[in-house]
């Protein structure tokens, strides 16, 4: 029954009295044995049906989880359904532009996870026919791919006994366990696997990782409240038993983010093209296009003197207000202003200008300027 061996009817029974009116302690691994079946069935009615997982194929796998790691299932999906659609198998991705390729990540953040995707694809295509290889040790050595995202292809994709542990993962097992320690430790991780590669469902791999996550993305939600009254693992609880299932995961404070002020640019030149520039190869948003933008605020001086130098004089110049960005170790808070300019006589600028619907279909432009972009009809109202 659900993979999980003998002497199962007597064990559930006696997991089914609330942990905490039970005379004795049970063990790890007795509250993963008892709770598995729970759990498989609960996955089996409840998980929600998505593209890449009831068409399992290895390649849909990876570049959903990839997708994954950076937001929500429901944005996933678009994202999803686009890139699969340009790029529907690993050869289109080993041989795709650069361009093209954070075109279709646009929006997710994160870019250089898209640039491994490509890299692995050229591997996969050079070294392994043109196939991810259903094996977890040879799926770890390609870029972008770590134990989570190798365990889950292998698991989803190839049901091989093997975990996949994320944040969603970590944080229910910190609940069930009330284990206080930080969940952001790599040994807290690697304890985790090694545990669940042992105790494991061996024959429901795909089902087992996949209810944990869904556990964690549906149920036991990381802000605010887990919704224990709907969750089937509350009778092997411990967080649940104690009530102090808020407490956990227990997380370290977090150094401050550093905060830049920016001046950002929309040089418009006969209303309808824009400039923008593209950023260095190496470092944040490496190689995506962006609005020029400054440190500092930039008075109407600077402004022009900026202009100047590019073979450009000011026409008009329009504020755009104030607009917030938070990546993982900054902070930039943008004051955006519209310029319309004109070139300076016998001068010929060499700043970029772009059609706007080219800055839309063609130019991969980061999230941060999502309140710039949205000024030019570049997005969807919010
Ligand atoms: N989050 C990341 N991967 C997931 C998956 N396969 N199912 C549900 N939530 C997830
Ligand atoms: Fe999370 Fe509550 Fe379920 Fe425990 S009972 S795993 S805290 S949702």
């Amino acid at each position: 029954m659900d993979g999980i061996g003998q002497d199962l009817q007597e064990e559930l029974e006696y997991h089914l009295i609330p942990i905490n009116k039970r005379e004795k302690e049970f063990s790890r691994e007795e509250r993963i044995h008892a709770m598995t079946p729970f759990l498989l069935r609960w996955y089996r009615k409840q998980r929600r049906i998505l593209p890449w997982r009831e068409n399992p194929i290895p390649y849909y796998v990876w570049i959903s989880e990839i997708m994954l790691q950076q937001t929500r299932v429901e944005a996933v999906k678009p994202y999803f359904e686009r890139f699969t659609k340009t790029l529907p198998e690993i050869g289109a991705l080993a041989e795709v532009e650069e361009e093209v390729l954070l075109k279709l990540w646009e929006g997710l953040g994160y870019y250089n996870r898209a640039r491994n995707l490509k890299k692995a694809a050229q591997i996969v295509m050079e070294q392994f026919n043109g196939r991810l290889p259903d094996n977890y040790e040879k799926l770890l050595t390609l870029p972008g791919i770590g134990s989570y995202t190798a365990g889950a292809i292998a698991s989803i994709a190839y049901g091989i006994p093997v975990p996949a542990v994320d944040g969603n993962v970590l944080r229910v097992f910190s609940r069930l366990m009330a284990d206080n320690r930080d969940i952001l430790n790599q040994s807290v991780k690697k304890e985790l696997e090694m545990f669940l590669k042992e105790n494991m469902p061996k024959k429901e791999a795909a089902a087992f990782n996949q209810a944990l996550m869904e556990i964690g993305a549906m149920v036991c939600l990381p802000n605010g409240e887990p919704k224990c009254m709907e969750c089937p693992l509350s009778p092997f609880c411990q967080a649940h038993a104690d009530k102090t299932e808020l407490q956990y995961p227990v997380k370290k404070a977090k150094k401050k983010r550093r905060v830049e002020e920016r001046t950002v640019l929309l040089i418009c030149r006969n209303g309808t093209e824009f400039v923008l520039e593209k950023r260095e190869e190496k470092g944040l948003l490496a190689g995506l296009y962006e609005f020029p933008n400054f440190l500092g605020p930039f008075s109407e001086e600077e402004i022009k003197q900026y202009l100047k130098g590019h073979g450009l004089a000011l026409k008009k110049i329009v504020p755009l207000g104030f607009a917030k960005h938070i990546f993982s170790h900054v902070e930039w808070h943008m004051a955006g202003y519209e310029v319309e300019v004109k070139e300076i006589k016998d001068k010929k600028t060499d700043l970029l200008f772009v059609e706007l619907e080219k800055l839309r279909t063609e130019y991969p432009i980061p999230n941060a300027f999502a309140a710039y972009k949205k000024h030019l009809g570049l997005l969807e109202g919010k």
